[in-house]
């Protein structure tokens, strides 16, 4: 019997963690964040995604012990309301640091690492990329970086047989967020304000990532938007 192909997921907060769990027994699943997860010692690396020799590190040894990655799903970063006017260096640094150096960081990886014929690069941005976010300055332009990096590579990086897929979520209920949500969705999980009706779970976006994974061919370069119309500015 063959073994299952490898993913890498990386973060392992609401998100990552579903992503995870939709994937594995399909995928033997090998996790990256720099929280610990003790429950799956030698599949998880604690790693900040920000430093690269600690994650080249990590990646070679989760190649040495699971093979290289058929599929690779960025679910980290940090969402924040850092603004331009009021946030120090080290604010600028985190939000930029979370959101974007550690994407590029684990593409170079990525990209270094033997990999099977083809690699499908799932890369999580946000719908916050296409609007603009006053509240969330920092954070959305690093998201709109992030998809701006998903365009330019798909093309560049076909020949070596990566694809590479933005997904741009609106609101996602995670724990992080729960009481956020709460306030701003008196009515959660339903939302009457956008024409899908209702918020996406972590299960659903997981679902869809996971679906994506056999289209990778064709859509590679694309950005699709999966926050049930909230960015369209439709006319109520
Ligand atoms: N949930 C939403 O509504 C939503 C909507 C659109 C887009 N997104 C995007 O989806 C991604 C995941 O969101 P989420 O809701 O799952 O967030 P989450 O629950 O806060 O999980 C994010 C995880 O990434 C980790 N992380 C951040 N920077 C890291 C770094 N440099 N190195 C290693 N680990 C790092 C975090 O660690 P710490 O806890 O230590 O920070 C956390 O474990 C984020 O990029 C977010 O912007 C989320």
């Amino acid at each position: 019997m063959t073994a299952p192909p490898t993913a890498w997921v990386f973060g392992t907060g609401g998100i990552g963690a579903a992503v995870r769990d939709r994937l594995t027994g399909e995928y033997r699943t090998v996790t990256f964040d720099r929280a610990d997860d003790p429950g799956r010692a030698g599949a998880h690396h604690r790693v900040d995604l920000r430093d690269r020799a600690a994650l080249a590190t990590a990646a070679r040894d989760a190649v040495l012990r699971w093979g290289p990655p058929a599929v690779v799903v960025l679910a980290f970063g940090t969402v924040s309301p850092a603004t331009v006017e009021d946030a120090g260096p080290e604010d600028v640094d985190r939000v930029v640091g979370d959101n974007f150096v550690g994407c590029v960081n684990v593409l170079h990886v990525v990209h270094r690492t033997p990999r099977p014929d083809t690699c499908a690069c799932l890369v999580v941005s946000s719908n916050a990329a296409q609007v603009a976010r006053p509240g969330q300055p920092l954070y959305a332009a690093t998201k709109a970086a992030v998809a701006s990096l998903v365009r330019s590579l798909a093309p560049a990086w076909a020949p070596d047989g990566v694809r590479l897929v933005g997904v741009l979520p609106g609101t996602v209920t995670v724990s992080r967020n729960e009481e956020r949500v709460r306030r701003q969705y008196p009515h959660a999980p339903a939302d009457p304000a956008r024409p899908g009706g209702r918020l996406v779970t972590p299960g659903e976006l997981a679902d869809f990532l996971a679906g994506l994974v056999p289209h990778a061919h064709h859509l590679t370069g694309q950005l699709l938007t999966y926050d049930g119309g909230s960015t369209l500015g439709a006319a109520r």
